[in-house]
């Protein structure tokens, strides 16, 4: 069985999420298509993590993966910090309750008028660029308010085995190490407050002894930058691309392995920088695996021997399990029925409802005889799904989504 289906069970009335059936969500939700994403699976997640994180480690939750605003409201309470990357999901951080200093925008291209209510509402921003610096300090004078200003480094080496490279060689990500004393003068210059550090090299890694490298040589980088710092950095972010298992060859992050590196770093900047405060970021695992993308069949139909499974979804809804969103090869997220089986397994291919043959979500996949009316669950569906999303595209009613 794919790892991905492990937190998961079925009764006689098919697949089970947060409780209930998962015909009866889709009722509850209006109709078809719709995510679910459960409480405990979010809360489980981040007591796991939690347990193999020192305590010194604070963990943010990068809004990104799924900004719904109940989603987030309900980890406010449970992460230390929210990542942000526009204007929109600060708005969404905030109303979620997050206290302002724990919240950090990063992300290249910030506009002037996203710096502006940046500054005005006293989050921190993790300055990618020397121009980014000198207008949010341009921004800050103006308004009359002390920015908030965190140095984003782009480190002098890069992170193997990401799904997505962030870090090392150019990168339009942070500010080159060796450019960020002479960034940091300017800050100083300037009259900012800084925040310190964030590091993000990449994101997807499933593999610890690689995290656990990149953990101790970011370490060993932001020591360096510190030390010859003006101040001392108050935080510093180190950055996570913690990953989950989508392919049937894909083994389950081991985040305990990865404990005695964490230990080390955090001790060594605590001892640096007495005080300074320490986090991680992660999106994709603290909500991947607590969502479900729920489609029904509309219509079943054998092409020259090829059977299709036609659903009410798609690739506008859920781009990455049709492997356009960081597949270079394209193969199937984990995939059942979630209505009760109908007949044996068959091999079939489940595609969306869009005039595209990009459209597939399940290419020779093994389903128990489905047809019009029964639903297909898709999971690992919780993090970059509906938002990464193409839902514009032609004109179909975007899905719902239930917290459970
Ligand atoms: C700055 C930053 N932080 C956090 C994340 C979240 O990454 P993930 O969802 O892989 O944890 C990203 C992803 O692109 C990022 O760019």
């Amino acid at each position: 069985m794919h790892p991905a289906l492990d937190h998961h069970a079925w009764t006689e009335s098919g697949l089970i999420l947060g409780g209930r059936p998962a015909e009866r969500l889709a009722t509850e939700a209006g109709g078809t298509p719709l995510f679910v994403y459960d409480r405990e699976l979010l809360a489980r997640r981040v007591r796991e993590l939690r347990a193999a994180l020192p305590e010194a480690l604070g963990l943010n939750y990068a809004i990104k993966a799924n900004p719904m605003p109940a989603l987030t409201g309900f980890l406010s309470d449970q992460v230390d910090g929210f990542d942000i990357a526009s204007a929109g999901e600060m708005r969404v951080a905030l109303d979620a309750g997050m206290p302002r200093e724990e919240v950090s925008f990063a992300g290249p291209g910030k506009t002037d008028a996203e710096l502006r209510r940046a500054i005005a509402a006293g989050i921190i921003i993790e300055i990618e660029s020397a121009g980014e610096l000198e207008r949010a300090a341009d921004i800050g004078a103006e308004l009359a308010v002390q920015p908030n200003l965190a140095v984003r480094v782009n480190p002098d080496f890069s992170v193997k085995g990401s799904g997505m490279q962030m870090g090392g060689g150019p990168q339009q990500f942070g500010v080159d190490a060796e450019a960020v004393p002479a960034v940091l003068d300017r800050l100083s210059a300037r009259g900012a407050q800084f925040h310190g550090f964030h590091v993000f090299p990449g994101s997807q890694n499933l593999r610890a002894e690689v995290l656990a490298e990149a953990c101790e040589r970011i370490g060993a980088l932001v020591e360096e930058l510190g030390r010859n710092a003006p101040a001392p950095p108050p935080r510093i972010n180190l950055g996570g691309g913690f990953g989950v298992p989508y392919f049937p060859n894909d083994q389950r992050l081991d985040v305990p392995a990865l404990t005695p590196a964490l230990e080390r770093v955090c001790a060594r900047l605590r001892a640096a920088f007495p005080g300074v405060t320490l986090r991680i970021e992660l999106g994709r695992y603290i909500a991947a695996e607590a969502g479900v993308y729920l489609t029904r069949v509309v219509d079943r139909k054998v092409s020259r021997g090829k059977t299709y499974l036609v659903t009410d979804g798609g690739l506008h809804h859920q781009l990455a399990a049709s492997g356009n969103f960081g597949q270079r090869i394209r193969r199937n997220f984990p995939l059942a029925a979630a209505s009760p089986a109908r007949g044996p397994e068959e091999r079939v291919s489940v595609v969306g409802c869009l005039c595209t043959p990009l459209d597939l979500l399940g290419d020779d996949v093994m389903l128990p005889g489905l047809g019009p009316g029964d639903l297909v669950a898709i999971f690992q569906a919780g993090a970059y799904g509906l938002t990464a999303s193409p839902t514009a595209f032609l004109g179909h009613t975007p899905p719902a989504e239930l917290l459970v």
